[in-house]
């Protein structure tokens, strides 16, 4: 009877959880509501975990305890140290974490269930899928953090026979599963399968150019979903089961959108090579070769001028932005700008900055209103009836060689159309390259005026003298 009553507590407690997490993930798709959805989410997962640690008899609360305060600890200075824009590889390693407990968790509850009895079947796959697939995210995530961190090559990194080596490790992986299932355990086949999957989300990530580390992690980020539910199934855990497939459809999803949202298919990321002919051709031609090149300067003062008689301004954001912290120094100038009755609206594209929705989270830690923030789609009809673009620390996802060369390592990303507004003005510091390594022809048009200067610096010197004009 109170076994009853505490099943049924459990149960109760695990469905009010499931549905938070749904309610949480939904709230999550708009920026209006993302901070309660997140909110709604982390209580749906704290209940969850308090009452499986009700539930079961894992291993004893000290132990518990321990594990929660040295991690939580590493969790609280890690997430407090990292830079905003260090967020895409912290993203990519707490994705391979998940996936490497996923894996490890499968692998333990089958060396405990098959010293009972033998594993086989549908439990056995499940165990299978479960160690691989987390593997595979643990180390294609180590990979992906290893490149966006500069500590291992952005560039492919490619070597002889890479496709026959992935198709011979998948294989394996296929026939030391079958064993499995088939009850032909050797004692050491799980440990195999482990290692093996190991090696190929390793060598799958390899080969993949920085360029393309948005759909990866997407990717990685889905595959860690797939393989905590198949533990859940090994578990016969309903809670771990449907967290599982909502973070694993999610990030399909995800993936889908960055790989529209690049112009990339996933075949084309995985085994393309993006970025292995990209040379950087900083200064080199844009668009015929020789062609002559003039970069036409201009100053916070003229800038303000041009701002203050404007009817319609759009500011379009880019990675430069982050770096210089000027969230706020860009509010302060919008601010001030609609205060002299000037339309102004933010460009968002979706793979601006180093990660997913990496713009949206910036401009709201600023409080920007959500209304003045447009998605690329939505705001390119709207470049040609614009006075002045202003282009702060973005490159590449402005860069009409994405529309218009097709020999271009970015050509058919889709890109905001500033080019097409009656005035452009670029704040960055040099004529350097953006992430994909380019040169970008719209600095040398005639519509465009370069301000150099750091971000935040260039910010706050046009709001000064927009305030004397
Ligand atoms: P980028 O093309 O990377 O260009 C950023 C520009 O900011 C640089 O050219 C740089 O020029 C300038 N900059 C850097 N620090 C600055 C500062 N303190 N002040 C002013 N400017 C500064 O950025 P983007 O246009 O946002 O494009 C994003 C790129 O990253 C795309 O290629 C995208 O595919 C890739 N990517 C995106 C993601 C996601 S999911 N968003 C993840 C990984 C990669 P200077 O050095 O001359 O200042």
């Amino acid at each position: 009877m109170i076994l009853d009553a505490r099943t049924g507590l459990i149960d109760v407690t695990y469905i009010i959880a499931i549905v938070l997490l749904i309610l949480g993930l939904k709230k999550l798709s708009s920026p209006a509501t993302a901070r309660n959805g997140n909110l709604l989410a982390a209580v749906g997962v704290f209940l969850a975990l308090g009452i499986t640690l009700l539930d079961r008899d894992i291993m004893s609360y000290g132990e518990l305890a321990l594990g929660i305060a040295v991690g939580g600890a590493i969790g609280i200075v890690a997430a407090r140290r990292v830079q905003m824009t260090a967020m895409p590889q912290m993203v990519g390693l707490l994705n391979g974490l998940g996936g490497g407990t996923a894996a490890l968790v499968s692998l333990a509850e089958y060396l405990r269930l098959s010293s009972i009895a033998p594993v086989r079947g549908g439990e056995a796959v499940s165990v299978v899928l479960g160690t691989a697939i987390g593997a595979v995210s643990f180390t294609g995530s180590a990979v992906a953090f290893a490149k966006l961190q500069e500590l291992l090559p952005g560039k492919p990194v490619q070597f002889m026979m890479q496709r026959v080596l992935n198709a011979l490790l998948v294989a394996a992986i296929a026939v030391l599963g079958a064993m499995m299932v088939t009850g032909n355990d050797t004692g050491s086949t799980p440990w195999f399968v482990f290692a093996v999957a190991l090696a190929l989300g390793a060598l799958l990530v390899l080969p993949i150019g920085g360029g393309d580390m948005p759909v990866v992690i997407a990717t990685l980020n889905a595959l860690t979903g797939i393989a905590a539910a198949f533990t859940g199934l090994v578990l016969d855990n309903e809670m771990l089961v449907v967290a599982g497939i909502l973070v694993g459809a999610s990030g399909t999803l995800l993936t889908l959108l960055m790989g529209k949202a690049m112009n990339r298919s996933l075949g084309n990321v995985f085994f393309g090579a993006f970025g292995a002919g990209a040379a950087v051709a900083v200064g080199g031609a844009p668009g015929a070769a020789g062609a002559p090149k003039t970069v036409r300067q201009t100053t916070a003062e003229d800038t303000a001028v041009a701002l203050a008689y404007a009817r319609k301004v759009v500011i379009g954001p880019g990675y430069g932005l982050a770096v210089a912290e000027g969230q706020h120094a860009v509010r302060e100038l919008a601010q001030e700008l609609e205060r002299r009755g000037v339309d102004v609206k933010f460009a968002i594209h979706p793979v601006a900055g180093r990660m997913p929705g990496h713009m949206n989270v910036l401009l709201a830690e600023a409080n920007i209103p959500y209304d003045e923030l447009v998605e690329m789609d939505q705001i390119n009809g709207d470049f040609d009836s614009t006075d002045v673009v202003l282009v702060v620390g973005a490159n590449d996802v402005v860069n009409p060689a994405a529309r218009e060369d097709p020999t271009s390592p970015i050509y058919g990303m889709p890109i905001l159309d500033v080019d097409k507004a009656r005035n452009v003005i670029v704040l960055k510091r040099s004529m350097g390259a953006g992430f994909a390594g380019i040169d970008n022809a719209l600095f040398y048009r005639d519509r465009t005026r370069m301000l150099f200067g750091d971000a935040k610096k260039s910010l706050t010197s046009l709001v000064e003298a927009l305030r004397s004009v």
